[in-house]
């Protein structure tokens, strides 16, 4: 869907044109997962999948949004209510813009809303946080107001807590509304400092989706961050940003083994992307590869967020012609897997890991590949 489909679709609905028109990208994560719950490294890209949100203003006293996958919510008024108390999804467009009110004392009119997505859902692509952004950014300019991206971001993740009950990180919202063409995110998600890391153009991101929706990822993600902020206790420290694996090993008999897991997986992980970014500075693609396999494993043995479809899928993408590198990506409990593949190749990969990946499972997946893409920008119509 370009441009004028996507506002010749929300004509066709409202009848007039919209008058702020948000282009927000999903994400993929390369390296560094489960770390910034524990202010620690992540690295992000955003992807061509994109999705768009258009608004104009509403006489109405209620705001309407409609989702081209979803449906259309009821009508809310975003200034009495309580944006968990809007149904579904439509709360996060409700509690973005109450959000835009409160940080920027300029409170959004009433509007009719529209959101076009073609980025895939459950996948662990982060669509939730890209509606997030998406919506924030337009809402903001119908308010006649801006809010720099950083601090947009930064909302959309307490909305995106609150409202979905998950105590995410920052990375999804960050690397929605700051990535660059053609590189990936380096990102401190303590300081929030950035360093794009260009990723050479021999080389194509893989999403392989295992199909598999990530059903336990809600409870065992707080879980998981919870046990983080324990292991940290133990250890003496603020976070596990603040530990070393050697620290790990040396409490281990205090933390126990289920600690001694989860706080190995950060603290060894943070290393792993530091490490990440000085391979890609070096386009040492051995270490690449090297890198994302022992992420999966922490991440299957340690932090235990793999299933047996995410492990499947690593296996058939590092098999198949051109693959430099697999790893879960995401959340995990299923969602998609990361590779990063030789362009030129990128066909016979697609073909091989399906049929590897279908023969261990019984299962049918999907890849589609995508060049690291642009965060949200903003198309005034
Ligand atoms: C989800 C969260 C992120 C991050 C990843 C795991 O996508 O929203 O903040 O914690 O899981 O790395």
């Amino acid at each position: 869907m370009n441009y004028d489909e996507a506002t010749g679709w929300f004509e066709q609905i409202y009848g007039r044109a919209p008058e702020v028109v948000a282009c927000a990208p999903g994400r993929v994560n390369l390296i560094g997962e489960h770390t910034d719950t524990s202010e620690g490294f992540v690295f992000p890209a955003a992807i061509e999948r994109r999705l768009w949100f258009m608004a104009a203003r509403s006489s109405a006293s209620t705001s309407r949004v409609v989702s081209r996958e979803l449906g259309e919510a009821e009508p809310f008024d975003f200034m009495t209510a309580d944006p968990r108390s809007v149904a579904g999804w439509a709360g996060l467009v409700a509690g973005m813009a109450r959000a835009i009110g409160i940080e920027t004392g300029y409170a959004p009119p009433a509007f009719d809303a529209a959101v076009a997505s073609f980025i895939p859902i459950g996948a662990g692509l982060a669509s939730s946080a890209a509606l997030c952004v998406g919506a924030g950014l337009a809402l903001a300019r119908l308010a006649g107001t801006e809010l720099e991206p950083m601090r947009l971001a930064l909302s959309a993740q307490r909305v995106e807590n609150e409202f979905l009950g998950v105590a995410c990180g920052v990375m999804d919202p960050i690397s929605c509304a700051l990535s660059r063409e053609g590189s990936a995110m380096f990102l401190d998600t303590r300081s929030l400092e950035i360093r794009y890391a260009a990723i050479p153009d021999s080389l194509t991101i893989a999403i392989c989706d295992t199909g598999v929706p990530r059903s336990l990822a809600k409870s065992a993600y707080n879980q998981r961050r919870a046990e983080c902020e324990r292991a940290a206790a133990v250890l003496g420290v603020p976070t596990l940003r603040d530990a070393r694996p050697e620290d790990v090993d040396r409490s281990s008999a205090r933390l126990g083994s289920v600690l001694t897991g989860r706080a190995r997986h950060v603290t060894t992980e943070n290393d792993r992307c530091r490490a990440f970014l000085n391979a890609l500075e070096h386009c040492d693609l051995g270490s690449l590869g090297a890198l994302m396999r022992a992420s999966h494993e922490s991440l299957r043995d340690a932090y235990e967020v793999s299933c047996p479809e995410l492990d499947a899928m690593a296996e058939a993408a590092r098999a198949a012609p051109g693959c430099e590198g697999a790893r879960m990506t995401g959340a995990g409990f299923g969602g998609a897997c990361v590779a990063l593949v030789d362009q030129s190749r990128f066909a016979s990969f697609e073909a091989a890991a399906l049929e590897g990946y279908s023969r261990a499972t019984g299962r049918e997946g999907t890849i589609f590949e995508s060049r690291p893409s642009d965060g949200t920008n903003l198309l005034i119509h």
